[in-house]
């Protein structure tokens, strides 16, 4: 037996259980993780809500985490029992003590990345490499616009961006996270509790706007986010940490000036184990040669999982967030 988290009904933190479970043995091509640290995200949020409905009830909960494999599947060559191991793109059931995934869709933990950096980075890190380096080929001199640039995906979007010569111009709710940003490689901030965002982009852009906005705020940015894309450019809806985007009228992209919209997610990226695996390597040399600083601003005990959740759902959090089994 192990411990893990699950939910039998949606609904806020209350929902979230911690039980005994029973792992499963690893299929052919499986592996079962010991977890030693398991990342925090937005997703959860959404899975845990009802917003992104589970297959079935009581639910697993959880995708990301770092480990030590414990047991292999019979067709499983490319890795061995005791290998560092990290993972990001599900199945759901991270939130736990063991966890078993095909082996497709782990990668090796380098000797110079902690697990608990892994659990922080995995998820967050490999959606910045997409958004960054494959929606949108981001080139140096350019200026986007990046919602919550102090979160989790925010706080490693800044590093990469400035990295990469772009000015990223990131939005806050307070001044504590604007300088969270600023010191993350942030060009600019704009707080949107009370500065109106389509505005300080045309100031801050001399009027021109941005090639490429990235907006995983959803449904309190939408409106600013399409009024902040240069003609012809990108909008990346990716989240929805306000609610969902509804209702779109397709007409708007004509009429904010012939835009493009792509609502992407990390799976549709790191779709293969060459392509999560290369995306992985990119990462793992961004953290090595010291461009990308791993933020983990916060840990918890797994059990507590609903008052980690609670944190970042309510806008306490910055950086990454942790949970110990
Ligand atoms: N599509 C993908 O592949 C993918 C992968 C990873 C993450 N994501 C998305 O990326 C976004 C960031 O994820 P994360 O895990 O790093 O979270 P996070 O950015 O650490 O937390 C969400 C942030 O959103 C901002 N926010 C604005 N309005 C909010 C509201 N009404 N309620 C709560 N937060 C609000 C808050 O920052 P301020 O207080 O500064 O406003 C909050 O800190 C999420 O939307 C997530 O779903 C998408």
């Amino acid at each position: 037996m192990a411990k893990r988290i699950q939910f039998s009904r949606y609904g806020g933190p209350e929902v979230l259980e911690y039980l005994d479970f029973q792992p499963a043995q690893p299929g052919p091509r499986e592996v079962r993780v010991k977890n030693q640290a398991v990342g925090l995200n937005f997703i959860d949020v959404y899975y845990r809500s009802g917003l992104y409905p589970s297959p079935t009830l009581p639910a697993p909960l959880g995708s990301e985490g770092a480990g030590i494999v414990e047991a292999l599947g019979s067709a499983v060559s490319e890795f061995q029992v005791g290998d560092r191991v990290a993972y990001a793109t599900g199945p759901q059931g991270s939130y736990s003590e063991l966890h078993v995934l095909p082996a497709d869709n782990l990668v090796k933990l380098p000797d110079s990345v902690s697990f608990e950096q892994a659990a922080a980075v995995m998820l967050k890190g490999l959606t910045v490499q997409y958004l960054l380096r494959q929606c949108y080929e981001l080139k140096a001199g350019e200026t986007i616009l990046f919602h919550a640039a102090a979160g989790g995906v925010g706080s490693l979007a800044c590093q990469w961006a400035k990295a990469l010569g772009v000015k990223l111009i990131g939005t806050v709710s307070s001044a504590a996270k604007a300088e969270h940003a600023i010191a993350n490689g942030a060009w600019a901030t704009i707080d949107y509790s009370h500065e109106n965002i389509a505005q300080r982009v045309l100031e801050l852009t001399d009027g021109k706007k941005c090639p490429v906005v990235y907006d995983g705020v959803g449904h309190d940015t939408w409106e600013a986010s399409l009024d902040s894309v240069a003609k012809r450019g990108l909008l990346v809806s990716f989240g929805n940490a306000s609610g969902a985007v509804t209702g779109v009228n397709l007409g708007i992209l004509a009429q904010k000036g012939s835009l493009f919209v792509t609502r992407p997610n990390l799976a549709g990226y790191a779709d293969s184990p060459e392509r999560l695996r290369a995306m992985a390597a990119e990462l793992f040399g961004m953290i090595s040669n010291g461009q990308l600083q791993v933020d983990i601003s916060s840990q918890y005990a797994l059990k507590d999982a609903g008052i980690a959740q609670q944190a970042l759902s309510s806008r306490q959090t910055t950086g990454s967030t942790i949970l110990l089994p």
